[in-house]
């Protein structure tokens, strides 16, 4: 193990709609987020919308679609997690100062898109919105911690997915760009890392979680609006450096390991498509700044045809980001035959690897996949490297005096950082690590408040009661060694 550069950036990471709540506040706008129902590790979350005769209907995510004609909405009798999550949008004073007192470096956090223009094709946005916001960064610069923002958590406004059919339609490139440049322009000085979209490839992942035939039918809008949003990712990081060349903006990739299951040549061979497909295939673009070579294939084997525009070619080209980030939670095998024994994961499926154990979730712990994860991505780019999220979900239980021994959460983060400290030995320019969920946040996946990865419990259940009271975990102490004694106190 290397030990960790002087200027490491330690924190945690979190995103608008699994903390902020408060979805009808100050005139935000709603969010494709808010009209998801929660669900559990085994029953899917639904959307909801009114069909074309306004009748009420809801589809379970990944294995339905919504009916023509039909219009997302908000039904009574609901429970939407995200509209009180858990509620910092009240209480970012007390939770900075939490964070504060963990001694964080650094706070990944993302802005609601629609806080700031509540439709989305407003020209001027929402002041209470940008208000918010600088209030944020502020209490962040008071105690020295730097915010790295992602502009976009999966919260299209609600209006323009209702109005254009979100991505497939060029328009919301325009109005992504309106929104990029106005929070560049609206925090210079306030931020300096900003990350454009987050885990833009794991609709690619979706596919892969579908019913065979919906995700045949699924694939050519999947690819369509991955090109419209890496159209969009560049026209922020080209804004983004004309606003104010101190910025430094990253791609966000959700890095799913998969290793052949055997050495058979096929499964080799399967990995690498695999990895071309869901891990490389945004990434190369986002930072080469073109198309790579096995697009073509990708994109024929599923029957997809590319509309571009002539100059997205040359905004590809001069859009390249500054650094790489990613989220990495666990690894998974790559087979040739059909997945005998499922391995669940960040929105991924692969084959169950013997050599893991398995988290409540059913995802395979891999510190050594993150050692792996970090020497592939640099040595592909040379480009600074920075991990936004990686952590356990898990319930945690109170005991009786109300305290939370989550040694099981101690003992996968150690593990990780030490594989971190070797990928620094192996030469990587790592430059930071912010954990997902530093506070316990809705599940993205299963829209749970218990799965939880914080070091700071809030007291809430899946139902949404509770007092949203704050406390301790004795993570919260460990990893304020960790970062007092810059990674060598594990
Ligand atoms: C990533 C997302 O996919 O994984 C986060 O960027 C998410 O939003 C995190 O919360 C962990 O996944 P989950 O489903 O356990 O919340």
């Amino acid at each position: 193990m290397r030990p960790f550069p002087k200027n490491f950036l330690w924190g945690g990471a979190t995103s608008s709609s699994q903390i902020e709540g408060a979805f009808d506040e100050d005139g935000r706008g709603l969010t494709i987020q808010d009209v998801v129902t929660a669900g559990t590790n085994t029953s899917p979350r639904y959307y909801t919308y009114l069909d074309r005769d306004g009748v009420p209907g809801k589809y379970a995510q990944f294995l339905g679609e919504l009916p023509k004609e039909a219009k997302y909405a908000v039904l009574d009798g609901e429970y939407y997690p995200t509209h009180k999550a858990v509620d910092f949008y009240h209480h970012y004073k007390e939770d900075i100062a939490l964070l504060a007192q963990m001694g964080f470096k650094a706070f990944r956090m993302s802005i609601c898109w629609s806080r700031i223009f509540p439709r989305g094709d407003e020209t001027e946005p929402n002041r209470e919105g940008l208000n918010f916001y600088r209030q944020v960064f502020q209490e962040l610069k008071k105690y020295q911690i730097e915010p790295i923002v992602t502009m976009w958590h999966g919260e299209d406004p609600l209006y323009l997915v209702n109005t254009y059919g979100g991505w497939d339609d060029r328009r919301m490139i325009d109005a992504f760009d309106r929104y990029a440049r106005t929070i560049l322009t609206e925090y210079r000085g306030l931020v300096k890392y900003w990350l454009t979209f987050n885990e833009i490839n794991n609709t690619i992942m979706f596919l892969d979680l579908m019913p065979r035939e919906l995700a045949a039918r699924s694939a050519q809008s999947t690819y369509q609006q991955i090109h419209h949003k890496l159209v969009a990712s560049a026209h922020a990081v080209k804004a983004a450096h004309q606003i104010d060349p101190a910025y430094k903006v990253g791609c966000m990739i959700a890095y799913a390991v998969n290793y052949p299951r055997t050495c058979a040549p096929e499964d080799v061979m399967a990995k690498v498509e695999k990895d071309q497909k869901i891990v490389h295939y945004c990434a190369d673009v986002q930072v080469r700044g073109y198309y790579p070579s096995y697009a073509k294939a990708i994109l024929e084997r599923a029957g997809v045809k590319l509309m571009m525009a002539e100059e997205d070619k040359k905004d590809l080209r001069e859009g390249t980001v500054d650094f790489y980030s990613f989220s990495y939670y666990s690894s998974a095998c790559a087979s040739a035959a059909e997945i005998r024994e499922v391995s669940k994961g960040n929105f991924t499926i692969g084959e169950k690897n013997p050599y893991l154990t398995y988290s409540e979730w059913g995802w395979g712990m891999d510190p050594t996949g993150l050692r792996y994860a970090l020497n592939m991505i640099y040595d592909r780019y040379q480009i600074p490297v920075i991990v936004v999220e990686n952590g356990l979900g898990a319930e945690d239980k109170p005991d009786e005096q109300g305290e939370i021994h989550d040694d099981y959460r101690i003992e996968y983060l150690r593990g990780h950082i030490e594989a971190m400290g070797q990928a620094l030995a192996d030469g990587v320019d790592l430059f930071g690590y912010t954990s997902w969920g530093c506070i316990d946040e809705i599940s993205a996946s299963t829209g749970e408040m218990k799965k939880r990865y914080g070091f700071i419990y809030v007291d809430r259940d899946n139902a949404g009661n509770g007092t949203l009271a704050r406390s301790r975990k004795d993570s919260f102490y460990w990893y304020k060694k960790v970062i007092e004694t810059n990674g060598e106190e594990l």
